[in-house]
């Protein structure tokens, strides 16, 4: 890049908005797996809208394509720039306000940069609840979850980032302002802009800042892990729970005996909740705006899913620290899989009624194509999302990861399609699952969503090589 170019960049946004350092500039170009390595010419890192604005408009003025980062935890390779190192990537990190919190209206609005886990913070200290949750929330954006519309441990209850949305601020490809910071919960005035940008990877517009829905504090939590031998038997006991304790359903995750062992291989101080040896375990969570008695309505909830013998063994966690020991089993699973080998990833999506079927169908397809892998399936269940992954060896070439992966996937994603699912549950596309995407969505589909992208970024400048 021409040193004018970066002096200008400089006088946009100071010194400390433009990372030149070639070293510096590295730590932006790969991702977390260590499964994408990229290049960049220059990071930009506004402080603020107007700054967005203006470093997006020079790069429009000289053709430059933008890759958006945020805290750069996706799965999905979409916030890496590609190799050619004509890519710039522009890093929210900077942009960590929180503009204002509204307990009337049960919203919160922020810069894009925030941490989720400072958005939770931030409604905490109202005495609100925001309820997004998974296990990159500590390094994850606002901005990232709104721009893969990222799902997590709660949605079951609350929904995903989409439904948890009422406003947003974008950065257009040209560098206008679209201000949609409106905490509205109807607005029926046309075509739903915000729901174009949510879920778009970066690929539409530049999300500078969002109105999001608080909700009550929970003052009542109880967990429980339960031991299983079928999905279909955990999908029964999840369609109990759901009419047994309503609302109170918050999370129901499910994870194979593979994926614990795993765990309890891999991350310290894990220690497995029940001494029974089943198939599959799920960790389920209740929770109240008031201190219920939680504990007895789950262990009476559970005591009927024994009797009917949908469970083995049940334990209900007899304290926080307990139901914390449980959601750190649930969470490590990603750790566990990167210390373990390289995973063949898929995030798929089936009707819940389908789910046991799929697992089965799959299970024994794989079993046969590929004996000698090694299954990990898990997921939230409560929400028919499973991440049906397969291990291979550390040591695998990676001509053979390219071809298992290539196999494998077309394997698991024939079998979700005939089963009315999706491939991309909550991860989102990036680069991942773009040609996966291509070659099942209908030619309809496929024009629908080049034609929107023609019309907003007409010269491909917005994360190219991403989602389409
Ligand atoms: P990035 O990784 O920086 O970016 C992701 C995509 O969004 C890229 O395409 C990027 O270009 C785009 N983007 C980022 N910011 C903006 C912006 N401001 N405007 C426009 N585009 C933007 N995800 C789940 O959904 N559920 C889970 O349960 C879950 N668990 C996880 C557990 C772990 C341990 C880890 C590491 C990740 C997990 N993730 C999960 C994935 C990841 O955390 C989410 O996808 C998250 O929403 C990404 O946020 P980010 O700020 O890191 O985005
Ligand atoms: C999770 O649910 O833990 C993540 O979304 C999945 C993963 O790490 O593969
Ligand atoms: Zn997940």
């Amino acid at each position: 890049m021409k040193p004018q170019l970066i002096e200008q960049f400089i006088a946009l946004l100071g010194q400390s908005g433009v990372v030149t350092d070639a070293e510096a500039r590295q730590a932006y170009c790969s991702d977390w797996l260590g499964k994408w390595q990229g290049a960049t010419p220059v990071v930009l890192r506004p402080a603020n809208t107007e700054q967005v604005s203006a470093a997006v408009r020079l790069c429009h003025t000289h053709n430059l394509p933008i890759v958006p980062q945020g805290g750069n935890t996706g799965m999905s390779g979409g916030a890496i720039p590609d190799t050619s190192g004509a890519q710039v990537v522009l890093s929210l990190e900077r942009m960590k306000r929180i503009r204002a919190v509204d307990p009337i209206n049960d919203t919160i609005t922020v810069d894009a940069g925030v941490l989720l886990a400072q958005v939770q913070e931030a409604a905490r200290d109202v005495d609100r609840l925001f309820p997004l949750s998974l296990g990159a929330e500590g390094s994850c954006t606002i901005g990232g979850n709104l721009a893969t519309n990222a799902g997590g441990t709660a949605v079951l209850r609350y929904g995903n980032m989409r439904s948890l949305a009422l406003g947003l601020e974008v950065v257009l490809v040209d560098g206008r302002i679209w201000d949609g910071l409106r905490g509205l919960r109807k607005d029926n005035t046309g075509f739903d802009l915000r729901d174009l940008f949510i879920g778009s990877e970066g690929s539409l517009g530049i999300i500078t800042g969002a109105v999001l829905k608080l909700y009550p504090q929970q003052l009542g939590r109880c967990a429980a892990w339960v031991g299983s031998q079928t999905p279909e038997q955990l999908t029964a006991l999840l369609a109990h729970l759901r009419s047994a304790c309503g609302e109170r359903l918050v999370a129901f995750e499910m994870l194979s005996d593979a994926c614990l062992q795993l765990v309890l291989k891999h991350v310290d101080g894990a220690v497995a909740p029940l001494s029974s040896q089943t198939a599959y375990h799920a960790l389920i969570e209740l929770s109240d705006t008031r201190l219920a008695d939680l504990a007895a309505l789950l262990t009476e909830s559970l005591g009927q899913g024994l009797e009917a013998g949908w469970i083995d063994d049940a334990v209900v966690a007899s304290n926080e620290t307990q139901a914390m020991q449980f959601w750190r089993l649930r969470e490590g699973i990603s750790q566990a899989q990167v210390r373990a080998g390289k995973a063949v990833k898929h995030d798929i999506a089936l009707p819940i009624s389908r789910l046991a079927a799929f697992i089965s169908e799959a299970d024994t397809l794989l079993g046969k194509q590929f004996p000698a892998l090694q299954l990990l399936n898990f997921g939230h269940l409560g929400d028919g999302n499973l991440h049906y992954n397969v291990l291979l060896p550390w040591d695998v070439s990676a001509e053979d990861y390219h071809r298992y992966t290539a196999e494998l996937n077309r394997a698991v994603h024939d079998l979700v399609m005939q089963h009315n699912g999706s491939i991309s549950a909550e991860h989102g596309v990036g680069q991942l699952r773009r040609d996966e995407v291509r070659h099942y969505k209908s030619p309809v589909e496929m024009e629908l969503m080049l034609s929107i992208k023609q019309a907003l970024d007409p010269n491909q400048l917005l994360n190219p090589g991403k989602v389409l």
